[in-house]
């Protein structure tokens, strides 16, 4: 079983990146296998609707969103990762998100999500909020930890001594482990299938 945690900072080894580094270790030690991926500090196109994903199956704008898209495709359990900015997620890794589960979207059901988010001070909540939207209208069950999984501060330094933070890092990573472990052989629900309906009336 394999855990993608993705860093969605610019900071290849910055905050996010020190909380994701305390959430794989336990999963490691759980044997699980284990790979962060980082946005990175290119340019991210947002989503322009086109809807050309939905046949050609990945996003004509090509940026890093294809390749997570790819890479959160064949994880069996995903933990997103991003810094607070304005009491929201990292711009460009909302814009990633955004494209990367549009352009496949039935591939992430059950597979297991998690969020986190890294802050000086405020804005955790929100942002944390944010990232869980994406695994609810997935049908994507969620590991939580003991707490709204966060850590804070400006440097890796500073994160190492939220020592609350970091605890709720392994905290989380055990309950992904367990849900993982335990979901693997489980029979899936019936579904109907979807219905749109635009409120037009
Ligand atoms: C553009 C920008 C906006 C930010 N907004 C907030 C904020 O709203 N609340 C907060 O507590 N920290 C804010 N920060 C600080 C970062 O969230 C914090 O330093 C974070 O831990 C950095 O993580 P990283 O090293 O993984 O990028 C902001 C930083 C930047 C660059």
């Amino acid at each position: 079983m394999k855990v993608l945690l993705v860093n969605g900072s610019t900071r290849e080894k910055g905050c996010t990146y020190t909380a994701l580094t305390e959430v794989e270790k336990i999963l490691n030690e759980e044997n699980i296998e284990t790979e962060i991926f980082h946005i990175g500090t290119d340019a991210v196109y947002g989503c322009r609707a086109c809807g050309a994903c939905s046949k050609l199956g990945k996003c004509v704008l090509d940026d890093v969103s294809n390749k997570l898209a790819e890479k959160m495709q064949e994880a069996d359990g995903i933990i997103l990762g991003s810094p607070v900015y304005y009491a929201s997620i990292n711009g460009s890794f909302g814009a990633a998100l955004d494209k990367a589960f549009y352009q496949n979207s039935q591939a992430y059901e059950n597979k297991i999500g998690a969020a986190i988010v890294s802050c000086r001070r405020g804005g955790a909540g929100s942002s944390f909020d944010r990232l869980n939207k994406y695994f609810t209208i997935l049908r994507m069950p969620i590991a939580s930890g003991q707490y709204w999984n966060a850590v804070h501060g400006n440097t890796p330094e500073e994160v190492k001594q939220d020592i609350e933070g970091m605890q709720q890092m392994r905290d989380l990573a055990r309950s992904m482990s367990w849900m993982l472990n335990n979901l693997k052989d489980s029979k899936t629900p019936e579904r109907e299938e979807k219905t749109f309906f635009n409120f037009i009336h």
